[in-house]
């Protein structure tokens, strides 16, 4: 690989576009693809070297060209030491967990997560003696008195999935620290574009790259960004051996999306704002969660620590399921799919989807109810999406 340009201070726009860039021989100007599994060594002699550590690659489970360039890149954007891809976010959320504890270590998590996210902490990490207490993640004061001597990791999504719920990253960062904990962060609701955990004092960031890194809906990722001490401890011979490994097409995607996040963060906050104020006005929607309207419990905690609202909108209808079920059977641009972070606009009933295999009592705990709608917000005009949205009210 030859060598690029050398990065200077260089602004966020820039570092999504340039960071972590290398080139082959060939100077391509576009990222290369390098779909390998492994690498032909010269000699012998030169094989053995690798595997005493040095520089170059070995097999594509452990380290990748274009994967690293997607790494560095995801890096310089979130201001983390090191950043490792995984196939999926929830490879990355359970390798951080699994390779970050040992039986009698101890969990806090905020309620409101992602299913899967509780799932793996109150359904895995059980079985290999670890324990767990959930708490109101907007209450600082059940943080600081969940904390165990053998707490070691502390979780919150900010803004969680599906209520937008916003939790203090510095504040729990802070009672982390005090803890000798780390605080980990899932950002795949902000991205690095309107949010960076790692400059508030979080020690972990992970990603679904999946949402709007690909922001296509087109492949699978996920990201763990960290502090050099957490790779060398904990990650690096974790990842290295279990192998969550991205494939390398899955990290050039999501490496080339990059370079579009900021003006995609941009354009998802422009239409989100419009379509959460459309649907507040409107008769039949009962409440609207977004975290740049003035009427979200956080309102000043989310303009403190993001720089956009973010391209999801949750909203309440009148009734419940079956109300909500014929308002998402009804629309006409909006298509109903539990992902998120597409150009497409995508609806989903979250107690019937990405929440179902909860416990009711986590469910209503991560606020989750019937009339409750979660709307990623496309990169379609906003006032045709209303439109959408205004002839599927009627047939609520
Ligand atoms: C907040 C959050 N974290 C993690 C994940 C898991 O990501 P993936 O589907 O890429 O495994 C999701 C998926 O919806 C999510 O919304």
């Amino acid at each position: 690989m030859a060598t690029n340009k050398k990065p200077g201070n260089w602004k966020k726009r820039t570092l999504a576009v340039r960071g972590g860039q290398t080139r082959t021989s060939l100077q391509e100007t576009c990222e290369p693809l390098i779909m390998t599994a492994g690498y032909a060594y010269e000699e012998a002699e030169e094989a053995e070297a690798r595997f005493k550590g040095a520089p170059g690659f070995q097999y594509s489970r452990i380290a990748n060209p274009t994967v690293t360039m997607f790494e560095q890149r995801m890096a310089a954007l979130e201001g983390a030491a090191v950043g490792r891809a995984t196939a999926t976010g929830m490879a990355a959320v359970s390798a951080v967990f699994l390779a970050g504890l040992k039986a009698g270590d101890h969990v806090v998590s905020a309620n409101a997560l992602f299913g899967s996210c509780r799932y793996v902490i109150e359904g895995i990490l059980p079985r290999f003696g670890v324990t767990s207490t959930f708490v109101d993640g907007a209450d600082l004061s059940a943080w600081a008195a969940a904390i165990k001597p053998e707490t070691r990791l502390l979780f919150v999504e900010t803004p969680s999935n599906p209520t937008l719920a916003i939790v203090d990253i510095a504040a729990v960062a802070k009672i982390a620290e005090k803890a000798g904990a780390r605080l980990i962060v899932d950002n795949a609701f902000a991205t690095p574009a309107l949010q960076q955990p790692m400059a508030l004092g979080a020690h972990i960031v992970v990603h679904s790259s999946t949402k709007f890194i690909d922001g296509q809906g087109r492949a699978l990722g996920g990201m763990i960004l960290c502090r050099q001490d957490f790779l060398d401890e904990h990650l690096n011979l974790f990842l290295r051996n279990t192998g969550p490994a991205i494939s390398p097409f899955n990290a050039w995607l999501h490496l080339k999306s990059l370079e579009t996040l900021d003006v995609r963060m941009k354009a998802h906050c422009e239409s989100a704002q419009k379509i959460a104020d459309f649907l507040a006005a409107h008769p039949k929607v009962k409440r609207v969660l977004y975290p740049f309207r003035a009427d979200h419990p956080q309102h000043a905690l989310a303009k403190a620590q993001m720089s956009g609202g973010g391209g999801v909108v949750t909203f309440e209808i009148d009734g419940g399921k079956e109300q909500a079920f014929r308002f998402a059977n009804g629309l006409q641009i909006v298509d109903i799919s539990n992902n998120l972070g597409d150009t497409k606009s995508l609806i989903t009933h979250p107690e019937t989807t990405t929440h179902q295999k909860m416990t009711p009592q986590a469910r209503a705990a991560a606020g989750v109810t019937g009339g409750m709608l979660r709307l990623s917000v496309g990169l379609e005009d906003a006032d045709d999406l209303c439109e959408d949205l205004a002839q599927g009210l009627k047939q609520a």
